[in-house]
């Protein structure tokens, strides 16, 4: 849409030309199956397979690792249930083969309240039918777990950890190489959700057994994901048939989305570094002046942009507060009156109004959490779009001013 600013790529970003280019071949002439074994299936196979190493190297992974799925829900329900009855099953296995040494079952599983509903639902999910335990560690105020929290969450029993990358919600950053050191350390699996992570932080050298990326946060279409887990991680899968994707998801393979997925995440990653110097900046200045011209607006999550070793402390085109005195409604009602398009929140929760369960895990009071609006640009963000946004957020909240006054 012409003319409108567009700040909610945390929910979608724009779709790369490139990304289509590529995977147009595979919706017309190039029809065939990969599985097929003959001319018709070759192309597709091969281009699947290409694909597949494209993204693992971009991870820092091998191709074996790499499963294809239908978005970033799919790959954290494979990851973190997949994991979990996979290890359990083998556990048996080995308990079974050596007699006498029965190896207590692993069963319980450590994460977060601020995690997104796909990792929550879950580890829900293995509770109730699978009878594991689980601890969600409290974060400190600002979204961070630290590695003492999580030190003294794992237990003798832990089978894996799940913990996101970069929160949706909030941008806070998580210090994944630690916390994954620590999870192994004791001989646990650790899976991050680096959904929101994905083109704004480094994806490899995280030294993790499982991650989860999804398409339309890095200019694929929407429908595909990727579940990185490494391959000599047992995985129990979701869906059963004929046997694609090395078993741990069957069903005839998306290749044209594979594809579109491996060229836009090769994109992003080639454009990272600038990307994230330039779109921090403009975020680093609305935030400021947002702030400072808005009575009663605060920031959620980091409050600075850089953690004391360096790493960013929030992903760098991300922004979130409450506007405290207003609604979060009412407040992108008059953005979009000032053709601004932000979000409350996390538009992954359908049709939720209920105040945001990031925020009240950090304890912002539920009539406060109402008030949160989030604004993450795209990368194509310029100075001056970013000095117009800051102008329509103060002025969307002076003429709101005296409403809720
Ligand atoms: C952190 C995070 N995890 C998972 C998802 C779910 O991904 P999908 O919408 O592709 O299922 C999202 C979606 O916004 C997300 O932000």
């Amino acid at each position: 849409m012409t003319g409108r600013l567009y700040l909610d790529t945390a929910a979608a970003a724009p779709v790369r030309r490139e990304a289509l280019e590529a995977a147009w071949p595979y919706l017309a002439g190039a029809f065939g199956n990969p599985s097929s074994h003959h001319e018709f299936g070759r192309g597709p196979a091969e281009a699947l397979t290409d694909a597949r190493a494209r993204v693992a190297k971009v991870l820092g992974m091998r191709a074996t690792d790499i499963t294809f799925t239908s978005g970033g829900t799919e790959a954290d329900n494979l990851a973190i249930i997949g994991m979990a009855l996979g290890a359990r099953t083998q556990g048996r296995a080995q308990s079974q083969g050596r007699a006498g040494t029965a190896v207590p079952p692993r069963r319980h599983i450590v994460t977060s309240p601020i995690e997104h509903e796909a990792v929550l639902a879950s580890v829900e999910f293995l509770a109730r039918v699978h009878g594991f335990t689980v601890t969600e560690v409290a974060p400190t105020s600002d979204g961070t777990v630290t590695p003492e929290a999580l030190t003294a969450a794992i237990r003798p029993d832990t089978v894996l950890v799940s913990l996101g990358y970069a929160n949706n919600e909030i941008g806070t950053v998580a210090d994944i190489p630690t916390l994954a050191g620590i999870a192994h350390e004791d001989g646990v699996l650790f899976h991050t959700d680096a959904v929101q992570a994905a083109g704004w932080l480094p994806l490899s050298g995280l030294g993790v057994d499982a991650l989860s990326l999804a398409g339309h946060k890095v200019g694929a279409p929407k429908g595909i994901g990727v579940a990185a887990i490494r391959a000599r991680v047992p995985v129990e899968p979701l869906i059963h048939g004929g046997g694609q994707e090395s078993g741990r998801r069957s069903g005839t393979e998306n290749v044209a989305l594979a594809v579109a997925f491996a060229t836009a995440l090769e994109l992003a990653e080639a454009e990272r570094h600038e990307a994230a110097d330039r779109v921090r900046a403009i975020r680093d200045e609305f935030i400021a002046v947002v702030l400072g011209n808005v009575p009663g607006a605060f920031l959620t999550g980091a409050q600075g942009t850089a953690g004391p070793d360096g790493r960013p402390a929030r992903t760098p085109n991300h922004a979130s507060f409450c506007f405290s005195n207003t609604s979060g409604e009412a407040v992108l009602l008059e953005l979009e009156r000032r053709r601004v398009t932000a979000s409350s929140g996390s538009a992954c929760a359908v049709g939720s109004d209920e105040p945001s369960h990031v925020l009240t895990a950090l304890g912002v009071a539920a009539e406060v959490a109402q008030t949160s609006v989030r604004f993450t640009f795209p990368s194509s963000i310029t100075y001056d779009q970013g000095r117009a946004a800051a102008r329509a957020v103060i002025s969307a909240a002076e003429s709101l001013a005296s409403s809720f006054a």
